[in-house]
């Protein structure tokens, strides 16, 4: 059959029913559509336009376009590349940039048919793209902004400006990332690469009697099955406890429905998932464990060696049970929080290759995870390889939300290149992905807070248990958090709060952006809000009136002794929160850092390689969020070098190195090691030396802070707890209209130092769409430890229908730590969101909401 793709003629004598998206990808080379989806047809970010109408390629079949045009971003026209090349740069409409391929499609074919549309328009027309980083806001001004200058016939003009921190410099490679140029780890193709598989578990709880891979290895183009008894080095693995085995092992017990029990590389991607689902297992099938007050009753079954505790954590200030005895006014409640899928539109890719270093033979990983050293130390220990023999290289990803921290299929790519000696792409599909990584976990929180007469609050009391599912990942940080975050922005004299994770065989839990914070935040500020009611205080100055201010404790009782912005983001509100119908208010607070005991280090290498080139190593992920401009902007700053001179790289060969991309903490810790390593070439600037005469020189810089307590801790002799050696603070205010609908959401944001507002306002902005979704509708509710539904239509991500105004408000109250005084910023923008959507809803009706997700759908106007 024949039809013309971006132009160009095409004759196709293969399958015709193959599908669209995997001939223009995989045959035709174009990597500019993307898989979000795995053909469900619900992310858009496969969108082209077939003769001239907005199509999904993951619906369609080759056969389909017989006789007709496709179109792709790359085979639109130079003047519409550049449109929307430059708007999205410009107005920020890109982060991680895998949605956006698709979006500008749909726009495209929006721009030809309405060449001036409104922003409603806008919004209505993209309604069926989804984008899990931006909230839409910026997508829309992207749009508007592409069309006006289309309409004009004109480029879109940038302002022009020096890159420093402060300005708001397009976010690195993002024009390359909107014109699907800039390659995820998906999009990768080595010569002689192969491709693998994974076998899943068939129960979420079973002994594994027998795994036969004869049947698997009879498939044509099997290269390799490899089972538990073929990893020659340390075969179970994690983060921070060691126990999530790689492969289960003969003998073994699963513990979820995402365990592995062989991997398969084969010449093509179907022969290696055909093969994967012709390994045969046989089990004993056992009862799971699913329910988290089940799991700790005295008989039941134990799933690990040391019990289905996976750990407890307990802070005490003071008599809190005393003091709630003889406070004015107590509110007790239950609140339950559900489990949420990350639903990062990328899905998990890993291409292992193989690698020497020095003639030493080992493997070079291109990862789309969070955290390329904790990466590499993991999958070294696996293969039984010295770390310098494992070269992780982290590729920007397509979204990760902490839901990429653990190893998923890095570890089974490496595996399969050393047996094969071939590279071998690893990319889950989205049942995969769903099946595997870490969720948000659910928590359920008994709250008891007291206030006096005046309304100072005197007391608090918690229970909370989380269920961490079949393995640890970073559980017993996630329940640390919420404890250490359980009184949220208030200080409060007497705390008594204990938190309990538990081990079931439900999906294992683990970092999602907030980490327990969100959840907390939602017991303590549903708790104040119904204190006010019950002691008739003015819900504002209650607030303001017991926020945590410069010499006040954290409920772990750490004193903040600077840099305490909540006060100013509820100054920000007050105008608004006093003049609006239903008015819901909550304040938060996110540490930045991992604290409580671990350290926090960060190492950046500037490489001069010339006058037009000068190379700013880093070991962060960057995924959306803009670690790489955090690193550049501050490099620029430092040294007045042109940005446009300046690549950012993350590798484990150059020895930068730190831990995973979590905890707020990459500006911080980038920023830090980039000042520290421009010291040197800064002093080389002013003495008059130029790049030309610099280059071959390095200059390398760390910063690490090893202050922090653990937890319920005591510090050393003579000094104070230090939980974090960060926190960032906010407000957010959720308005309603007389139909119950949310009209705006209005967040105030202590930054401590915006370091790009771009990149700030998008941080925020994607932070309350996902909190909107976590308030409202997002949920992954599991049933015997599968899922209730594999379809990424259920999961309840928001669309732009769904988004109501947004405006974010910036406060920069410095920090001591950070950068130029900045505080992290990734994650604190959904702490507040939901609590404050329940509290508004409380205005409207009376009613007090305890669970989410709230499920009423008339906050976003879709009816009752
Ligand atoms: Fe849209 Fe990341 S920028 S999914």
């Amino acid at each position: 059959m024949e039809f013309t793709l971006n132009g160009q003629d095409r004759t196709f004598d293969g399958d015709p029913g193959q599908e669209l998206l995997a001939y223009l990808r995989d045959v035709a080379g174009l990597k500019s559509p993307k898989d979000g989806c795995s053909g469900e047809g619900i992310c858009g970010c496969c969108t082209v336009l077939v003769d001239g109408k907005a199509r999904l390629s993951c619906r369609m079949a080759v056969k389909d376009v017989a006789g007709r045009t496709v179109t792709t971003v790359e085979g639109l026209s130079p003047e519409e590349r550049d449109a929307f090349a430059d708007a999205f740069v410009l107005k920020g409409g890109v982060q991680c940039g895998f949605c956006t391929p698709g979006i500008v499609m749909k726009a495209a074919s929006l721009l030809r048919k309405n060449p001036g549309p409104t922003r409603e328009e806008i919004r209505d027309g993209l309604n069926g793209n989804l984008c899990r980083c931006t909230g839409y806001k910026k997508v829309i001004d992207s749009v508007a902004c592409a069309a006006e200058a289309l309409r004009e016939g004109r480029p879109v003009a940038f302002p022009g400006g020096t890159g420093a921190v402060g300005t708001r410099h397009p976010k690195y490679t993002a024009r390359e990332a909107v014109l699907g140029e800039r390659v995820f780890v998906g999009d990768m193709v080595e010569p002689g690469m192969v491709y693998g598989a994974l076998r899943f578990s068939d129960h979420p709880r079973a002994r594994v009697l027998r795994v036969d891979t004869t049947e698997a290895l009879q498939v044509e183009g099997v290269l390799a099955v490899l089972t538990a008894r073929d990893i020659k080095g340390r075969r179970v693995n994690g983060m921070i406890y060691r126990d999530w085995p790689v492969m289960v092992l003969e003998g073994e017990e699963t513990r979820c429905i995402g365990d592995v029990l062989a991997s398969v590389a084969a010449s093509t991607e179907e022969a290696a998932r055909a093969a994967a689902g012709l390994v045969r297992v046989e089990y004993e099938v056992l009862p799971p464990v699913t329910d988290i007050f089940e799991a700790l009753e005295p008989g039941a079954p134990q799933l690990t060696d040391h019990g289905n505790v996976l750990s407890v954590t307990e802070v005490r200030l003071g008599d809190a049970e005393g003091a709630l005895r003889t406070a004015a006014h107590v509110t007790r409640q239950r609140y339950t929080t559900q489990r949420i899928e990350h639903a990062f539109l990328e899905p998990e890719a890993a291409l292992a290759v193989p690698w020497t270093k020095d003639g030493e033979a080992g493997v070079k990983i291109f990862d789309g995870g969070q955290g390329g050293y904790e990466d590499r130390r993991q999958i070294a220990e696996l293969l039984d390889l010295p770390e310098r023999l494992v070269n992780v290289v982290l590729v920007q990803n397509g979204g990760a939300f902490g839901g990429k921290e653990d190893l998923m299929g890095q570890h089974h790519a490496a595996m399969l290149c050393l047996a094969t000696g071939r590279p071998v792409m690893l990319r889950f599909d989205r049942k995969t992905s769903l099946r595997t990584h870490a969720k948000r976990h659910p928590i359920v929180m008994d709250y008891e807070l007291g206030c006096d007469a005046e309304g100072r609050l005197v007391a608090l009391v918690a229970r909370m248990h989380s269920d961490s599912g079949a393995y640890a990942s970073v559980g017993m940080k996630v329940i640390e958090r919420a404890v250490a975050h359980s009184a949220g922005a208030y200080a409060i004299p007497n705390v008594h709060v204990k938190g309990t994770a538990v081990i079931t065989n439900n999906a294992p839990c683990g970092a999602m952006r907030g980490f327990g914070a969100n959840q907390a935040a939602f017991g303590i500020e549903s708790s104040v809000d119904e204190l006010c009611a019950l002691g008739g205080f003015d819900r504002w100055q209650f607030r303001w009136d017991n926020a945590l201010t410069e010499g006040k404790a954290t409920a772990t009782g750490q004193v903040l002794r600077s840099g305490v912005g909540v006060r100013a983001c509820l100054e920000a509100l007050e105008g608004r929160f006093r003049a609006a119908k239903y008015a819901g208010l909550a304040a938060g607070i996110k540490n930045t850092g991992i604290g409580c005991g671990m350290p926090d280090s960060g190492m950046a290498k500037i490489e001069i390689l010339g006058p037009q080139k000068v190379v700013l190593h880093h070991g962060w992920c960057e995924m959306g969020q803009g670690a790489h401009n955090m690193a550049l902007q501050t490099l620029v700053t430092e040294t007045g070098i042109d940005p446009a001179v300046i690549e950012v790289r993350v590798e484990t060969d150059a020895e930068t190195r730190c831990g995973m991309t979590t905890a707020s903490r990459g500006t911080s810790l980038v920023g830090n090691s980039v000042r520290e390593a421009a010291r040197g070439l800064k002093a080389d600037l002013a003495a008059g030396l130029t790049l030309a005469d610099l280059a071959g020189r390095t200059y390398r810089g760390e910063w690490v802070c090893d202050w922090t307590t653990k937890v319920g801790q005591e510090p050393p002799e003579g000094r104070e707890i230090v939980t974090h050696y960060s926190y960032g603070y906010a407000a957010q205010l959720v308005e309603l209209d007389g139909a119950g609908r949310i009209t705006r959401v209005t967040a105030a944001h202590d930054a401590g130092r915006i370091m790009n507002p771009t990149l700030f306002e998008g941080q925020i902005e994607g932070s309350l769409h996902m909190g909107l979704g976590y308030a409202i509708t997002e949920d992954f509710p599991y049933r015997d430890g599968w899922p209730v539904s594999w379809k990424m239509a259920d999961l309840g991500i928001l669309r732009t229908r769904d988004m109501p105004e947004l405006d974010v408000i910036g406060v920069e109250v410095p920090d001591a730590h950070g950068p130029y005084g900045a505080k992290g910023v990734g994650e604190i923008g959904l702490v507040p969101t939901a609590p404050a959507v329940a509290n508004a809803l409380r205005q409207f009706d009376g009613v007090r909401r305890t669970a989410l997700p709230l499920r009423e759908l008339r906050l976003l106007g879709r009816g009752k």
